[in-house]
């Protein structure tokens, strides 16, 4: 093990986000992974024994020999200073206050505490600064080390990446966006394939209200000790389809103030946000690429743009109703899930969070 890593673990770590977790962090410059835990069901095995792997290249030889431990702060060695969350979000809620009230720094993937007025709702590319509500919840909920950082749903990561120069630029006011969204987003095994072959599913439980409200926290503007929405609404209907990877947005969008179409693309374009001017080593840059081409993006072409972390804008045009309309995409377990986590961790280390 190399010492000058910060040492983390991975709550879930058989699932499908859990997995990925597991790549990414594999070679990763800055963190290591030390700890893993899973349910009863896997707890006491080797990982490589308890998980079934999914992606390809296979499970990081380091890991495989680790065993899975109960997700409870006593069993997690205690040179581990963060905890990257992929556990269901019914488990998540109480599992993750009382590791960080046990001084962890965790970063979720789960819905439980991502509205929390104390918690930040973190894209380092849109809100770094949200970050400022750390010792805000660490004050209230008398933490001194550990504090909960959180990404949001998958369909609204790329959503809002693509919607953040916009808002700048010209201000929001009024989202429409119908989702596509690939199997792998409801975990493994997930929607069995009887549902989802030759099939379209026109519902996911839960998801239109976290896509309709996490916009607007995400875009919101840090008012003291919370954060005030941004003003406008989002409407969503979101559809699960049989793509593997990647969710794919259809996007119509309402300005404030009136922009041309060359405008909107050179904003969507010229994007840099914190991530790229720090450098961090997930950042992907550009951040957003705009596609001139009729036919994408497409999830089998596009899903791995900027290593999965980048997020793919085309058909970009004139809407009848509202200003604009345009598709998004990007992949829902790397951005989405797994590496917006990981970002949002190493803008955390670059603020001097994880001392
Ligand atoms: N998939 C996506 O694209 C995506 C995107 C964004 C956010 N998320 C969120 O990320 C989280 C994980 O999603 P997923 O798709 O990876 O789910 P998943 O494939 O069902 O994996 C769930 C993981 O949690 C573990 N687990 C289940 N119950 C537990 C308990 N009581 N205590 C400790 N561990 C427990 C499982 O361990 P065992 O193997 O031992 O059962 C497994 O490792 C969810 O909150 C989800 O909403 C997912």
């Amino acid at each position: 093990m190399n010492s000058n890593k910060i040492k983390v673990g991975i709550l879930g770590a058989t699932g499908a986000v859990g997995q990925r977790f597991a790549q990414l962090l594999a070679d990763h410059p800055w963190f290591e992974v030390g700890a893993l835990t899973a349910s009863d069901r896997s707890v006491g095995k080797r990982y490589a024994d308890a998980c079934k792997w999914l992606l390809r290249g296979g499970m990081p030889p380091a890991l495989a020999d680790l065993v899975l431990t109960p997700t409870e702060a006593g069993a997690i060695s205690s040179d581990v200073r963060l905890l990257f969350s992929a556990l269901p979000s019914g488990n998540a809620g109480a599992v993750e206050e009382e590791l960080a009230a046990a001084g962890f720094a965790v970063c979720s993937n789960a819905a439980a505490h991502r509205m929390d007025p104390d918690v930040p709702l973190l894209i380092p590319d849109v809100n770094a600064d949200h970050t400022a509500l750390i010792p805000v919840q660490q004050a209230r909920r008398g933490w001194k080390r550990g504090f909960i950082v959180t990404n949001p749903n998958c369909t609204t990561t790329h959503l809002v990446c693509a919607l953040k120069p916009l808002h700048d630029a010209f201000g929001l006011a009024a989202v429409n966006v119908v989702s596509m969204q690939a199997i792998s987003g409801a975990g493994y095994p997930g929607v069995s394939a009887m549902d989802i072959l030759d099939n379209v599913i026109p519902y996911i439980g839960g998801e239109e209200e976290k896509v309709e409200i996490e916009p607007r926290k995400l875009l919101g503007s840090l008012a003291g000790d919370a954060i005030a929405l941004a003003d406008f609404l989002v409407s969503a209907q979101c559809n699960r389809v049989a793509v593997r990877n990647g969710h794919t947005e259809a996007v119509s969008v309402k300005l404030k103030r009136p922009a041309g179409q060359a405008e909107v693309a050179a904003a969507l374009t010229s994007y840099r946000g914190e991530p790229q001017r720090l450098g961090l080593p997930s950042a992907p840059n550009p951040a957003i690429i705009l596609h001139a081409e009729a036919d994408r993006p497409q999830p089998r072409l596009d899903r791995l743009a900027g290593n999965g972390m980048a997020t793919c804008v085309g058909r970009l045009r004139p809407d009848p109703l509202f200003d604009y309309k345009f598709i998004v995409l990007g992949h829902n377990t790397i951005r989405g899930a797994a590496g917006g986590a990981i970002l949002n961790a190493e803008l955390l280390y670059a603020q001097g969070y994880l001392a």
